[in-house]
């Protein structure tokens, strides 16, 4: 390709409505992202109805900051990427929508992009924005609210700018980490989405008595599946045996209830045998992903490892994996926050590639729930 290709990306997946404009796969000229987690919090979880009626009221302004910010007009993109899935079916059907009724209008090509690759793509993005370019085949653990999943990422060809293919190594077999996360902090009272406060509260944890261990956990058949649920029902157990912790947690729900959900706010009522549970299970968490992951990495006999989706975000995930591949020789990379929870620069240069090899979308597009990917 010997012209810049600029590309908007779309995404509405769940509850972010989410815009940006990427040139080559590689430059962010601009990425917004309109969070819904204000109108869901209440509810301690994604409503689907809320969300796509979010999605429509955000995606004509989004999508318009993103043009604004990246100081370019329509007629100057080259494509349209839009998420076609996996994600709700209606959140999914608002950005396809306005993808196809824009790519039509405009007369430019329109690509799907599967939400999965997406955020394999942030990795790349994030390696790009740097100087780097990850070296292939990498092993992909994407980990999310909705995934925990994990892929060895290839070309078709060998080299970067060829088709990517991936093929699917292991997966949760019932929660994903991040629901994990959500699920133990609306356990403890600590407020929803669960993994940026307990991610502090574990830091915060320093070395207080454990008041209780979690094993690794073990999975039957395939040893690169995950499995999250078991320990979700360990701290319920837990927290159902000790009732002493009932006291916190009701004043805790109460300080939500007022609006004080900071992390500063939320501290001074949590005693060291929370601080310690809430490190307890952080530890399980984490040792679980990295350890599979690097099984994965000596399996497939790669030298890249590629951690994406919101848990990504988490500090103890990121330090672990920086020492453990290290040790291993082997390279890691993380997106930066922004990157690793949806966006639509990832959906952007996830297109770039399908766009250079002529993959386009034509206006029979639908959304699919549980699209596949490898
Ligand atoms: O990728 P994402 O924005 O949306 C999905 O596709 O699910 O991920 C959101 C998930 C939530 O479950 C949230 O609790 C979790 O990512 N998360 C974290 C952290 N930041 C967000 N989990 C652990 N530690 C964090 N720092
Ligand atoms: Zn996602």
């Amino acid at each position: 390709m010997t012209r810049e290709a600029r590309i908007l990306g779309i995404e509405s997946s769940c509850d972010e409505t989410a815009a940006a404009v990427v040139v080559n796969g590689q430059q962010i000229l601009s990425s917004v992202v309109s969070s819904q987690i204000d109108i869901h919090r209440k509810y301690g979880g994604v409503v689907p109805e809320l969300a796509s009626r979010e999605h429509l009221r955000q995606i004509v302004p989004v999508v318009r900051e993103a043009m604004e910010q990246a100081g370019l007009r329509f007629e100057e993109l080259d494509a349209i990427g839009v998420t076609q899935g996996p994600g709700l079916v209606g959140s999914l059907l608002v950005g396809i929508t306005y993808g196809k009724t824009l790519a039509n209008a405009l007369g430019k090509p329109l690509v799907a992009v599967n939400h999965l690759e997406g955020h394999i793509h942030a990795a790349f993005l994030e390696a790009f924005q740097g100087g780097e370019t990850p070296k292939l085949p990498a092993v992909c653990l994407i980990v999310s609210g909705g995934h925990t999943v994990l892929y060895e990422v290839k070309t078709t060809g060998g080299g970067v700018g060829e088709a990517f293919a991936y093929r699917k190594l292991g997966q949760t077999r019932d929660d994903a980490a991040g629901e994990a996360y959500d699920k133990v902090a609306k356990l403890l009272g600590l407020g929803y989405p669960g993994g940026p406060i307990l991610d502090r509260l574990a830091s915060a944890a320093g070395n207080v008595a454990a008041p209780v261990k979690f094993g690794p956990t073990k999975t039957r058949g395939n040893a690169l599946d995950f499995s999250f649920s078991g320990l979700k029902t360990a701290v319920l157990y837990h927290l159902r045996e000790h009732p002493e912790y009932n006291e916190e947690i009701r004043k805790r729900q109460g300080l939500l209830e007022e609006g004080h959900r900071k992390f500063e706010e939320l501290l001074p009522m949590c005693g060291p045998q929370t601080l310690g549970l809430v490190r307890e299970f952080q530890n399980a968490v984490v040792r679980d992903l990295v350890e599979r992951t690097m099984m994965a990495a000596e399996e497939c006999g790669v030298e890249t490892v590629l951690v994406s989706g919101g848990v990504a975000a988490n500090s103890q995930l990121r330090r672990v994996f920086a020492e453990r591949a290290s040790e291993a020789g082997l390279k890691v990379f993380f997106p930066s926050r922004a990157l690793s929870t949806d966006n639509a620069a990832m959906i952007a240069a996830a297109a770039y590639e399908k766009f250079a090899h002529g993959m386009f979308a034509d206006v029979g597009l639908n959304a699919k729930a549980s699209l596949p990917l490898g």
